[in-house]
């Protein structure tokens, strides 16, 4: 039996540009310091072998075909490997994580890039990074069926410890931005709910935003400004290209703020970043909504938004260093008086990029 090799790629968390990725817009995520392991070697029995300890489950099959589970992130990988012209041999696969999923913390593109590169690894093509990015993203929208846009892929290849990373999703142009927080840190707040749209919503999104494109006769969003929204008759589309369209402002005014360390001023982006989300958006919830406006009134918190997709998960929090468990007790207190459950929190630490392990 061929030896086992091991390789390991971060969960991100995204600052700010929430549904800006698939936009053409921009986006500042940071890889973090929870990871999806994944150990492989040649299996000589079948075309696929996978094991992963988190959901305790085993899947054998020689065929490359949807299964609606898990495992088609890992399949997925190899189809768009295949699709490509990368031959793949037969694959005994074991997924590991210590990465939580269904928070914001992209956990699925954690997989899918940690799997391609252990697959360039072994098979020795020496995929490039931005390759590897295009493909385990290939495999998610073409194969599980989630028009993601690049940004979760992106931040799992190309992460930096202490860096987050300001995107340019259109030209695929980027800039490490050191994490000079100051006397502030980053916290995930996790809301325990997922709402079943979060799929179909995501999807939805995406098709309103094409739409606003067409009727207006233009590319991508970079070419819109605010007035030109003006000719949308439908209120809503006004409403979703407005947040687009401030969402890349607001980005490109966190990378200043950032840079400057300026972290009153970050925080108030990142509120304002949520009531977007909240109001022209539509992509969060009662739950979320709740921990956040709880956060609004508490002076240690500069600022805190949903991450990710929406309809539940996570919250980010930019918190003075020191304050953040005093506030999390009495934020877990009125949430279970509220909602009647037990909300977590996770420390945000940053970390590299997708990486071989000793196994
Ligand atoms: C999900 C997608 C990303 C991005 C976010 C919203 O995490 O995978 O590509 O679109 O939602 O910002």
């Amino acid at each position: 039996m061929e030896e086992w090799r091991k390789f390991r790629a971060p969960g991100r968390v995204n600052i700010i540009g929430e549904h800006t990725d698939y936009n053409d817009g921009f986006v500042l995520p940071f890889s973090i310091d929870m990871h999806v392991q994944v150990k492989l070697r040649r299996s000589n029995s079948h075309r696929f072998i996978v094991y992963s300890e988190y959901f305790d489950e085993h899947f054998e099959s020689d065929e490359i075909k949807r299964t609606g589970k898990w495992v088609d992130y890992i399949i997925g990988v190899v189809w768009a490997f295949e699709e490509d012209g990368y031959k793949v041999d037969p694959m005994e696969i074991h997924v590991e994580s210590n990465l939580p999923m269904g928070v914001g913390l992209s956990s699925s593109a954690a997989l899918e890039v940690s799997v391609g590169y252990g697959l360039s690894k072994i098979m020795n093509y020496g995929i490039a990074k931005m390759e590897l990015v295009r493909i385990a993203r290939k495999a998610e929208v073409e194969f599980v069926g989630v028009r993601c846009g690049v940004m979760d892929q992106f931040t799992a290849v190309f992460g930096r410890k202490d860096n987050a990373i300001f995107l340019d999703t259109m030209k695929m142009e980027f800039e490490y931005i050191p994490l000079n927080l100051g006397e502030f840190e980053f916290k995930l707040i996790d809301s325990k709910v997922k709402h079943e749209l979060s799929f179909s919503e995501y999807n939805r999104r995406r098709r309103e935003c094409e739409e606003i494109l067409k009727i207006l006769g233009k590319r991508s969003f970079r070419e819109l400004a605010i007035d030109d929204l003006k000719d949308l008759k439908d209120e809503k589309l006004r409403k979703r290209g407005t947040h687009v369209l401030e969402e890349n402002r607001r980005v490109l005014e966190s990378v200043e703020h950032l840079k400057r360390g300026e972290m009153i001023e970050l925080g108030r982006l990142l509120y304002e970043s949520h009531y977007s989300l909240r109001d022209l958006y539509e992509v969060s919830c009662e739950e979320v909504d709740f921990i956040v406006d709880f956060l609004r009134e508490c002076e240690s918190v500069a600022g805190a938004r949903m991450v990710g997709g929406g309809f539940g998960g996570g919250i980010i929090v930019l918190v003075k260093k020191g304050r953040f468990n005093e506030i999390f007790g009495r934020l877990r207190e009125s949430y279970r008086r509220m909602f009647g459950r037990n909300l977590d929190y996770l420390d945000l630490k940053s970390a590299g990029g997708v990486e071989e392990v000793e196994p």
